[in-house]
């Protein structure tokens, strides 16, 4: 993908000048991503993140990349949810599903949504860990202004799970019963990215990228390796030392 003039490239780190062109140039990856991946493997595996960063990115993949992304080879996950109905206003499956899923054409059957509304989070987290790939291609994330990534909370238990995939999760913020992936599925992926906006995120992103590594008190350090898709806001501490 040529990078457009308002964008400059740091080593793993796409850094969007411009606010109101994050959405435009972060989908821009993802779907030059999944076109490069279904042209070499013949389908691509993504997890979808949650939370409002996202929404405006999967607005833009569904408006504007309905034609150039093979929808119909793309397997759809997520990283985590929240235990509500898949149409409560706190799903992750809901924001994709009005921002993303509904509009792209890919097979209902390619969508794969945690069972937030299961009545036992453990029995929702076992049957989603028996169809979640061995290796996803693509895993999109996001990150809490406290560092946290998917339903992975600074000093979790889930943080030190070496064999589990997706386990039950307490967030320190309601909705506070939640399903997540693990540290095992984000070492698995084939590729990351990170997906961070705004200012109050920049200290977090700082200590991330440039502070001592400690993925039990930030993490997002567990997705390092990973293309962090920054608006200027989010990278505006990088390069300056100390948070
Ligand atoms: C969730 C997400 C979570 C999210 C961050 C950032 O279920 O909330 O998985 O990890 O990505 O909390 O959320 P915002 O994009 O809303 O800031």
């Amino acid at each position: 993908m040529k990078t457009p003039p308002s964008v400059s490239v740091r080593p793993e780190r796409l850094v969007i000048e411009a606010p109101a062109a994050y959405p435009t140039a972060a989908a821009g990856w993802i779907a030059s991503t999944i076109e490069a991946v279904v042209a070499a493997r013949g389908r691509c595996t993504v997890a979808l993140a949650g939370g409002s960063t996202p929404r405006p990115v999967y607005r833009t993949l569904a408006t504007q990349h309905a034609h150039d992304v093979p929808w119909a080879a793309v397997e759809v996950f997520f990283g985590d949810e929240r235990c509500v109905p898949p149409d409560h206003p706190e799903s992750n499956f809901a924001m994709a599903e009005a921002a993303l899923l509904r509009h792209a054409p890919i097979p209902r059957s390619q969508v794969h949504r945690l069972e937030g509304e299961h009545p036992s989070p453990e029995a929702a987290a076992q049957a989603y860990e028996a169809i979640l790939p061995a290796q996803l291609d693509l895993l999109l994330l996001g990150m809490g202004p406290d560092g946290h990534t998917a339903s992975l909370f600074p000093h979790a238990p889930a943080l030190d799970e070496v064999r589990r995939r997706v386990v039950p999760a307490e967030s320190p913020v309601p909705p506070r019963c939640r399903l997540t992936i693990t540290p095992p599925v984000i070492r698995e992926a084939r590729q990351i990215a990170v997906l961070v906006t705004g200012a109050a995120k920049a200290p977090a992103v700082q200590r991330a990228l440039e502070g001592p590594w400690d993925p039990h008190r930030l993490p997002i350090q567990l997705a390092i390796r990973g293309v962090w898709l920054l608006d200027q806001d989010a990278a505006a501490m990088l390069g300056q030392g100390g948070a």
